[in-house]
């Protein structure tokens, strides 16, 4: 094969899995949408954003009069999800510096949360819960989405025992998630590829 049907191939190889991404991207950010049971005007914190690409989605569905507030620990991350914003051609996304203990997020701002692929991260989980809780209004959700841990993978960096790999126990994070005050709505396995789902509620008390 020449070079250039080499170059050709990879290409096309690099466009179908960005495309697959997308479409995946959008078909889980629907679901995520439904749980949580989005509409326009709400707002929602995406906690632990990374690039802004779930952000994004969300903004979309909250829309101009809603509200996302993304969270993200890493600097660098920060002018990422700026720039997905602008890219996006959306205002509605507020930017907000987390430390480890303590999410930033104003008290009582929220409808709704999302924790993607992020609580196998968290270094102080129980602090981290208590300010979620203080974010979330109410009786209302918190999806949290993540994995079962890889087999001989090495947990995330100085996180608390008993995670076994990187990734975090489903039965662990439930019993976290309930010490930190929060009701158990549904916990799901296998809720897309090798994610699970656990949605919970902060009680109306
Ligand atoms: C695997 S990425 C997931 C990003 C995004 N949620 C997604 O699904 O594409 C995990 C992100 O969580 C961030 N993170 C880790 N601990 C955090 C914390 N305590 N508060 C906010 N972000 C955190 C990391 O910087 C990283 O960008």
């Amino acid at each position: 094969m020449t070079r250039w049907r080499l170059l050709a191939l990879a290409t096309l190889v690099l466009a179908l899995g960005f495309v697959g991404y997308v479409r995946l991207r959008a078909v889980q950010a629907d679901r995520i949408v439904e749980v949580l049971g989005l509409q326009p005007g709400m707002s929602v914190a995406d906690v632990g954003a990374g690039r802004g690409d779930w952000s994004v989605e969300l903004a979309r569905v909250v829309g101009p009069e809603g509200r996302v507030f993304a969270t993200e620990i890493d600097e660098g991350r920060l002018d990422d999800i700026e720039r997905a914003s602008r890219r996006a051609g959306l205002d509605n996304i507020r930017v907000i510096k987390a430390e480890t203990r303590d999410t930033g997020l104003p008290e009582a701002c929220c409808d709704a949360i999302l924790l993607r692929h992020v609580y196998h991260h968290l270094t102080e989980p129980d602090a981290t819960l208590a300010s979620l809780r203080a974010a979330l209004r109410r009786g209302g959700l918190m999806a949290i989405v993540d994995f079962e841990p890889w087999g001989w993978s090495a947990s995330a960096a100085d996180v608390p025992p008993g995670r076994r790999g990187h990734g975090m126990p489903m039965e662990l994070l439930q019993d976290e998630v309930r010490g930190g005050g929060f009701e158990i709505v549904r916990a799901e396995s296998g809720w897309s590829g090798r994610d699970y789902l656990v949605l919970a509620r902060r009680p109306q008390d």
